[in-house]
């Protein structure tokens, strides 16, 4: 099924067709997570959170998390999943490209958010990394690098793009290959960024 506008994000939920779940948390997250226990913690925006499998992970790590989709089905059983665990994720409907914050956030994480969205709309990405996080927030994403384009999500992504899109409003932390899903084994990139003063 092709993915060309906002509205059709909701028809997969509806559809029961995400291909891109996998019912767990990125392994590359979870690893981060366990390697960082003693990292100081805060309030967690993960937009195109989905089901919230990597919401919960941070919860469960401590931080305060806000999960934003798009598509309003996908909330359901993400609220469901959260409440199984007792844990407390404020999950909303929204558009993290468009909309005005309703507050700011000391992390942004994603999870193939960034390959999801059309390259002529990455400069708008930026901008609402900008609006979303704090001055000096942090931007944990796990990348999904592939650069066989076929008009479709998931889109290219490569470094180069990465450092030329936000090099200039964000500093490069930390970059690696995480343990990944095996299906996506190879193809996907750590990166952390802080917001430039
Ligand atoms: C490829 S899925 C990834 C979902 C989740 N991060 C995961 O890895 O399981 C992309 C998600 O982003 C959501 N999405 C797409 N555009 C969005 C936007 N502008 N604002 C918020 N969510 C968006 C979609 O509804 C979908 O849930």
């Amino acid at each position: 099924m092709q993915i060309n506008e906002d509205r059709d994000w909701e028809s997969h939920y509806q559809a029961n067709e995400m291909i891109w779940d996998h019912g767990e948390a990125s392994p590359g997250l979870v690893d981060h997570l366990a390697a960082n226990l003693n990292a100081s913690l805060g309030q967690a925006l993960i937009p195109g959170c989905g089901h919230g499998h990597d919401a919960r992970a941070l919860a469960r790590a401590g931080w305060s998390v806000t999960g934003l989709d798009i598509a309003p089905s996908s909330v359901p059983l993400a609220k469901r999943l959260a409440e199984e665990e007792h844990l407390e994720i404020d999950y909303r409907v929204g558009d993290f490209l468009r909309d005005e914050p309703h507050q700011t956030f000391d992390l942004v994480f994603e999870h193939t958010l960034f390959c999801a969205i059309p390259p002529a709309r990455r400069d708008d990405y930026v901008q609402a990394l900008l609006r979303w996080l704090k001055p000096g927030g942090l931007y944990l994403a796990v990348n999904y690098m592939i650069t066989d384009d076929n008009g479709e999500p998931p889109f290219s992504t490569t470094t180069t793009e990465l450092d030329t899109r936000l090099g200039g409003s964000f500093e490069l932390l930390h970059r690696w290959t995480p343990r990944s899903y095996e299906s996506r084994e190879g193809k996907e990139l750590m990166n952390e960024w802080k917001m430039k003063s």
